[in-house]
């Protein structure tokens, strides 16, 4: 017999995908740099399906039907060229490799085209969902050319997780870096949520004076409602659970400085590129470097600040309401300012990107998988030319039925020094898009005075240059 696919690197994320593959019903083909791993993998789970172990890259190709479906899931970067390097001499037009590990989306596309030389479909493909995700269904989003999705999209949409309504959480995102650049800011997304989970937390204990498993019961509750997702029900398990050692809870004990593995950044670095406002997902990644700052940290402990003043008793639960409606409108803003990038990345590269079926994908199997996406869902299918999620009515009302809370919650967090960056820049953000008028107009001022860099009219056409250091009459530049 021959394998379906083929799955080289088996650490956890490649190991808990094969099996995937092998529950549901497929051949799968293994290899690993080292061959103890592959061959404890059939020892360990080769009852749960048909698995064929290689220990050469020969004997890996030579087991897999033709066309070939070699799927790696290896680390980003160089370990990823190695593997290619090692395969694809090996392989013939018309054969597939799968790379589902966190790429860069200008990598995937520098791949894409060199295999596509040799006939090779390079699919770079986007999964979410961590080690549980990817045994039990991931969230799936794969890029690449049509025809290898045609060959590839039954057997991603079968090991997928499923929607609600029964969808599987896998859609051709577009061509080339499709899929590991929507990845990407799925990812930036991730760390926003999460920021601004954080914040929260914060907020509830240094102003509404709650202990964790206070606030983890407050997140229990606001998971019933309309903030229904993983990373609110996860938050509730890690704030109520007590450290063994020291009875404290857990949250105390361990060590507040953030760690990112890049895709975070990536989003920022090129939602600069792209002229994109994510200031929400720049916060997140910028509070987290701030808090690997420990030197920095330390020498500022004795900066100025306001006398903590915690609230209690009814207040306190007042509080914390507005602080779930202040999440709840920064959490629109943040997969705003992600779609959007979204939406210019399709653009830049010429991807047709169909951003109510990211939405789809979204929401079940990834990290950020929510009720929420459901309704963003809802919103790019009404109107899939939509400029912007704030522009859906439902969003709308709702932020507008949330911006005294959230207002009144920024105003508190000024007050009492609690740090909110992700609150707060949400708030700017939607603050600068509603205003009438922004000093965008002295900004130009300025470069026109020091730089005849000119400035364009409310009122004519055409570009203008006032001489500053002269008789400051205007001129047509
Ligand atoms: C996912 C996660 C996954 C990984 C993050 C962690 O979608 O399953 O996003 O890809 O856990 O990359 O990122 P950091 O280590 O940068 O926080």
């Amino acid at each position: 017999t021959s394998a379906q696919i083929g799955v080289t690197g088996l650490a956890v994320m490649g190991r808990n995908l094969a099996r995937n593959f092998a529950r549901n019903g497929y051949t799968v083909a293994l290899h690993n740099r080292t061959a103890s791993r592959t061959h404890d993998l059939v020892k360990e789970f080769g009852q749960e399906g048909d698995f064929i172990a290689t220990e050469t890259a020969e004997e890996f190709v030579a087991a897999l039907e033709r066309p070939r479906r070699l799927m790696i899931m290896v680390k980003a970067g160089d370990p990823t060229d190695a593997v290619i390097k090692e395969f694809a001499p090996l392989l013939e037009p018309g054969d597939m490799i799968i790379d589902g590990g966190n790429a860069h989306f200008a990598d995937t596309r520098r791949r894409e085209r060199e295999l596509r030389e040799q006939g090779i479909h390079f699919v770079g493909t986007g999964i979410s969902g961590g080690e549980e995700g990817a045994l039990h269904g991931p969230s799936i989003m794969p890029g690449g050319s049509k025809e290898s999705y045609a060959s590839l999209g039954p057997m991603l949409e079968k090991i997928s997780a499923k929607a609600k309504d029964g969808a599987p959480c896998v859609t051709h995102v577009g061509a080339d870096g499709a899929g590991h650049f929507v990845k990407m800011v799925h990812n930036g997304i991730e760390y926003a949520d999460m920021q601004l989970i954080g914040e929260a937390y914060q907020l509830l204990r240094d102003v509404a004076g709650y202990t964790p498993a206070q606030i983890a019961d407050i997140f229990r509750t606001w998971n019933t409602g309309r903030l229904d997702s993983y990373l609110i029900e996860i938050t509730a398990e890690v704030l109520s659970h007590v450290d063994a050692a020291t009875g404290k809870p857990f949250v105390d004990v361990v060590v507040d400085q953030a760690e990112q593995k890049g895709t975070g950044r990536w989003t920022v670095q090129i939602a600069l590129d792209l002229g994109v406002p994510v200031s929400g997902i720049a916060e997140a990644v910028f509070a987290r470097s701030l808090s690997g700052h420990a030197a920095l940290r330390a020498a500022s402990r004795h900066l100025a600040g306001p006398r903590p003043a915690p609230l209690s008793g009814a207040e306190a639960a007042a509080f914390a309401d507005r602080v779930e409606q202040a999440l709840y409108a920064s959490k629109i803003v943040s997969y705003t300012q992600g779609f959007h990038e979204i939406a210019a990345g399709g653009e830049e590269y010429g991807w047709d990107i169909d951003q109510g079926a990211v939405s789809a994908i979204w929401r079940a199997g990834c990290i950020i998988r929510a009720a929420f996406l459901d309704r963003i869902r809802a919103a790019y299918d009404a109107r899939p030319d939509l400029p912007s999620l704030l522009s859906d009515e439902t969003f709308a009302r709702e932020i507008a039925a949330a911006q005294d809370d959230w207002r009144e919650v920024l105003a508190a967090a000024v007050r009492q020094g609690v740090p909110t960056p992700g609150f707060a820049a949400a708030l700017s953000y939607y603050d600068g898009l509603r205003a009438p008028r922004l000093p965008a107009a002295l900004t130009q001022g300025q470069r026109d005075f020091f730089g005849a860099h000119t400035y364009r009219r409310v009122d004519r056409e055409g570009a203008f240059h006032t001489l500053w250091g002269g008789d400051r009459s205007e001129v047509s530049a």
